[in-house]
């Protein structure tokens, strides 16, 4: 995916593929005697996997390492999504070769959502893979690695209706000491045509509210000033305290269901300067419930990533998306309503999907010259073996209009990110000091509640702390400003 934005300073997908796999930077070194290296790539729910999976390593005798050349064992956390993320990791083999070369004994081992797709057959097709572990089976990991210690190869792709990995407490990796992702589901029922995330994530389950609100407090105790809960389809969070027989919490639906406005509530009350994110909302999932629990708290971000797809309701129907473009555009009216013209809205969008045509490619354009949005994901189309779309609709749309439509996508986007970065010159915003700019060591990085990014000069501020700046200029990317404090 090229990037958008050309001049931000952070971007961070909220879901779809990153476009470049994230090595980590945190090295764990308590004298442990073997060193695990670990990449993700994808969305942030493999970061965030990666983060549980050091953990369990850990504790069996595994500190981490940034450097490849030092590890043990490398794993690499993958994404299917499309094509080309699955292209990248066996790029990325080959050159791993080159270690292992001179290296031996390195093992490595391909974890999360290619590894669920794929299964014994990357065994088949990568010869120097050792291990294949998919999402739900990183428990099994101590077991699998001492199975290849012991020369064989060693492979588990069982997907779990239950296993949430409430109780382990991951090992920040990459982190910046401020922001942190906690998981509060796993897997996806909603079945869109194109996609491949049901096959290799199994099916929805959400976790124990009190073990996300524990991890939640623990942060803030630890410094952190932000969490972003993640999941494919947040606004589908639901946990039973009957079922589960647990006590009461503070805020629980009439029924004994906890669900993700109650779940919102409950994490936002942790502290008031814990900053509360959150993706990715369904439109067709998203209730105006969850939106006045946004509009209560000062704490939970205004922005809402709410990828549309498409702008024309008969390929939402293809897709199987379960709404219309009068429904969403019905939804984005509701949040302006609710909680302002300010709030961040953005979008994954998806070009040249099965039989699309000219005058249905335009819908998506007039879609986003109605909601205007802060900025998007955006993709051609990339048909996935086993998908429902793959089995029901030919990919007729000829590359070089994907590509083209694609373009016509991004520039559109590219006017709108500046309309919207812009309207917030001459304002005060809000800002987390979330590291330092990359571009110059004086100044300070933050993103203002609507998740924009703002550069200013450091004065005598510090990283993690809240303050006010007066946005003075901008780009499509970066807003510029100084402390009024
Ligand atoms: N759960 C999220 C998105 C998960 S995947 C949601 O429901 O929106 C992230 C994005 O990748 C999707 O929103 C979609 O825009 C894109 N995507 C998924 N499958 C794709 C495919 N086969 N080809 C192109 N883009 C795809
Ligand atoms: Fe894929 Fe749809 Fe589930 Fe998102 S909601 S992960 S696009 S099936
Ligand atoms: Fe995420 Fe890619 Fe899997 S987007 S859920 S890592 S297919």
């Amino acid at each position: 995916m090229k990037n958008l934005i050309e001049d931000i300073e952070v971007m961070s997908p909220a879901s779809g593929e990153a476009s470049e796999a994230v090595r980590l930077t945190e090295e764990t070194n308590t004298g442990k005697s073997r060193k695990l290296y670990i990449e993700s790539y994808g969305c942030q729910m493999n970061f965030s996997d990666s983060e549980i999976v050091a953990s369990i390593l850990q504790k069996e005798g595994f500190d981490t390492t940034s450097d490849i050349s030092q590890a043990d064992v490398v794993f690499l956390n993958t994404c299917s999504i499309r094509e080309k993320a699955e292209q990248t990791v066996r790029n990325r083999l080959q050159h791993i070769q080159g270690f292992k070369k001179k290296k031996p004994e390195m093992m490595v081992g391909i974890l999360g959502c290619m590894a669920e797709r794929l299964k014994t057959k990357l065994l088949e097709e990568e010869k120097i893979v050792d291990l294949v572990a998919g999402p739900d089976a990183y428990r099994d990991l101590p077991k699998l690695v001492a199975q290849v210690d012991d020369g064989d190869k060693a492979v588990n792709t069982f997907l779990s209706r239950e296993e949430t990995y409430g109780d382990i407490t991951p090992v920040r990796l990459d982190s910046n000491g401020i922001s942190a992702f906690i998981s509060i589901m796993r897997g996806c029922d909603n079945m869109c045509s194109f996609c491949v995330v049901p096959f290799t994530r199994g099916r929805e389950r959400s976790r124990d509210p009190h073990s996300i609100i524990a991890e939640a407090k623990d942060l803030f105790s630890r410094g952190y000033r932000e969490v972003t809960l993640l999941g494919q389809n947040v606004d589908s969070y639901k946990w039973s305290e009957e079922e589960n027989n647990k006590a009461r919490l503070e805020k629980t639906s009439a029924n004994g269901i906890v669900n993700f406005a109650n779940l919102l509530e409950l994490v936002a009350l942790v502290h008031p300067d814990l900053r509360i994110r959150f993706s990715t909302s369904h439109p067709k999932d998203i209730t105006d419930e969850v939106l006045h629990v946004m509009a209560k708290y000062e704490n939970i971000c205004k922005y809402i990533h709410l990828p549309v797809q498409s702008g024309n309701s008969r390929i939402l129907e293809l897709m199987n998306r379960g709404y219309t473009r009068e429904w969403y555009l019905n939804k984005v009216n509701r949040i302006k309503t609710i909680l302002g013209e300010g709030c961040g809205i953005s979008s994954d969008m998806i070009s040249g999907f099965c039989s699309e045509t000219e005058a249905e490619h335009e819908e998506t354009l007039s879609l986003m010259d109605i909601v205007k949005y802060d900025y998007a994901y955006m993709f051609s189309y990339s048909e996935r073996p086993g998908t429902p779309a793959a089995k029901k609709y030919p990919d007729d749309i000829p590359n070089d209009i994907k590509t083209r439509r694609l373009e016509e996508i991004i520039s559109k986007q590219r006017a709108h990110s500046y309309i919207r970065y812009q309207q917030d010159v001459g304002l005060v915003q809000r800002v987390l000091i979330e590291g330092q700019s990359r571009r110059s060591e004086n100044h300070w990085q933050g993103r203002t509640s609507a998740n924009r990014v703002v550069v200013f000069a450091k004065e005598t501020k510090q990283k993690g702390e809240y303050v006010n700046v007066l946005i003075e200029s901008c780009t499509s990317g970066t807003l510029r400003g100084k402390i009024v404090d």
